[in-house]
């Protein structure tokens, strides 16, 4: 394995990832993954995580917490911060200084862009964004790419549509600049009034063969891929502007029989109405199965940052 830079290191954005960074991550997880529970569990014993949500959190809390225990190490936090000091009035940086005496790696969810760059600055452990504000959720892009590389067997060459809130969803963000470092055509779908931050893409917007859509019929047929996004109901400055666009979008069985018979539906969750239930038993539906692998990629990752040379 080559060197890991992972180790002692911060996790804020994709922005810092390389490639070879991703694919040593990739070839991390396949190993971790693989190894005996008896030599997993040496990987974070005797270690804390500590984590941090001032949004809610299922997926992404409980991974991280089962990816932990899987190392053999535990975790504290706090996910309700009207049950801790938060409430109180004390601040970000405190209660990151302070989690921080108790933990040897944090993870944070904050509903500010920047939040976990400033914390990885207080910190002396490393800091793992678990999402900041509209900018950036870097693990679950990493999480995104590791699924199509197990299911469709490849990055290279998919025609991949990105559909959904293009504007608000962060996921988003974290998939194109990860999905920039391949050779993938992306095709994105949504309301005009929810396209893509065009000066938040700006360092990649050469690197990438991008279109925009409003109709997800346009490009249907051509699809490998389908990454459904919620509609951000929480970042809209107006709600009414929210009720104008809710429920524009829904993968169903209609929409499969328009699509190439492979194509993959994924979801970095919670769905809503955007993906109807009736198609979670097709082979198509791989969102969770995506979920399923975030645990894997997070107990790589956490083995990459709690150990110098894990395996
Ligand atoms: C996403 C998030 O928090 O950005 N959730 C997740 O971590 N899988 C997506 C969302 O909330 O829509």
């Amino acid at each position: 394995m080559p060197n890991n830079h992972l180790y002692d290191h911060d996790i804020v954005s994709i922005k810092d990832f390389t490639k070879q960074d991703l694919e040593f991550i990739f070839r991390s997880t396949d190993k971790i993954s693989t190894l005996r529970p008896n030599e997993k569990s040496e990987l974070g014993k005797g270690r804390t995580l500590g984590y941090i949500f001032y949004e809610p959190s299922t997926r992404t809390r409980m991974s991280f917490e089962a990816a932990m225990a899987s190392l053999g190490g535990s975790s504290i936090g706090i996910f309700d911060p009207k049950s801790s000091s938060i409430e109180k009035g004390e601040s970000l940086a405190d209660t990151i200084r302070i989690i921080d005496l108790y933990s040897d790696v944090i993870i944070l969810r904050h509903p500010l862009d920047g939040s976990s760059r400033f914390a990885g600055e207080l910190s002396r452990n490393p800091i793992i964004n678990a999402g900041s504000g509209s900018e950036e959720h870097p693990t679950q892009a990493m999480l995104d790419l590791y699924t199509m590389l197990k299911e469709k067997k490849k990055i290279n060459n998919l025609t991949i549509g990105i559909v959904g809130d293009l504007k608000y969803g962060r996921t988003v963000y974290s998939l194109l600049y990860a999905l920039a470092n391949y050779n993938v055509e992306v095709h994105l779908i949504s309301p005009s009034i929810l396209g893509i931050r065009k000066e938040s893409i700006y360092d990649i917007r050469k690197k990438l063969k991008l279109y925009e859509h409003s109709q997800l019929e346009d490009i249907l047929p051509k699809l490998d891929v389908i990454y459904v996004t919620r509609i951000q109901r929480e970042r809209f400055p107006d709600i009414q502007e929210y009720e104008k666009v809710k429920g524009t979008y829904t993968i169903d069985n209609n929409i499969l029989t328009k699509a190439k018979p492979d194509v993959s539906i994924m979801h970095p969750m919670p769905r809503m109405e955007e993906i109807s239930h009736s198609i979670d038993d097709t082979n198509n539906a791989i969102y969770f199965k995506q979920a399923a692998y975030g645990k894997e990629l997070r107990a790589a990752l956490l083995a990459l940052v709690l150990n110098e040379n894990p395996i």
